[in-house]
């Protein structure tokens, strides 16, 4: 029998490794412009639709991405060539798998339904298997959930997630920086998680950065 090689040195790439699921929360834009704004901070990026949250896209967006490898080349072009996408149906996939260091997971928009599920553990489907690997690896989960109101159910898995060391990010954001548009609230939000995910944003706007801003 060989002997097993052990301490081998680090692959070369010295970008953190991201996955990203959209599922069917209302707020597709923001999965889109997460990864689009993911795409120079990490390589290996993967992402996972699921199939409620295509749906939702083509509502809302007017775009449907597939589930095929190159889903998120068709929403933002070949600057995503280094994205591969999986279908939520398969489980041949890297991040199925503890064997395989994914350094975040983002869960975004993250419905009630993949939420609670991935609380109590089902892991029916490659977006509930990867967030039940993070959470067994002890890794980053991010999820940002939209609703509203908020049930006691949502409420108690949001605890339960919370004290297994998720971080949850409500899709809410700030009014602070004078927002003028849909994509400035979006942005906020982006920014935010990125932040989360490990990556400082060079443009993000960080109150009290202003000096022409003064509030008494
Ligand atoms: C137009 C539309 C908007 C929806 N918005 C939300 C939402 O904001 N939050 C939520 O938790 N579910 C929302 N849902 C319901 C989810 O899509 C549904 O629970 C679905 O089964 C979630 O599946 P998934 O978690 O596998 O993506 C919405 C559904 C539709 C059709």
């Amino acid at each position: 029998m060989n002997s097993a090689s052990y301490g081998s040195p680090p692959p070369a790439t010295q970008k953190p490794s991201l996955l990203v699921c959209v599922t069917g929360a209302s707020g597709s834009i923001y999965g889109v412009r997460f990864l689009e704004a993911a795409l120079p901070h990490f390589d290996p990026i993967y992402a996972v639709f699921s199939a409620r949250g295509r749906e939702v896209m083509q509502h809302e967006l007017g775009v449907d991405p597939g589930t095929g490898g190159n889903a998120v080349v068709k929403l933002l072009g070949e600057k995503a060539a280094h994205v591969k996408a999986f279908s939520p149906r398969t489980m041949n996939a890297p991040f199925a798998s503890g064997s395989a260091v994914c350094d975040a997971t983002v869960v975004i928009p993250c419905s009630m339904g993949t939420l609670s599920r991935i609380a109590a553990g089902v892991s029916d489907d490659l977006v509930t298997r990867a967030a039940d690997v993070v959470l067994k690896e002890r890794r980053k989960l991010i999820l940002v959930p939209r609703e509203t109101p908020l049930s006691t159910l949502h409420l108690r898995n949001m605890l339960a997630l919370s004290e297994m060391g998720v971080t949850l990010m409500p899709a809410s954001p700030p009014y602070y920086h004078r927002p003028e548009s849909v994509e400035d609230l979006v942005k906020m939000v982006v920014d935010r998680v990125l932040v989360q995910a490990g990556v400082k944003p060079g443009d993000a706007y960080r109150w009290g950065s202003d000096p022409t801003e003064e509030i008494e």
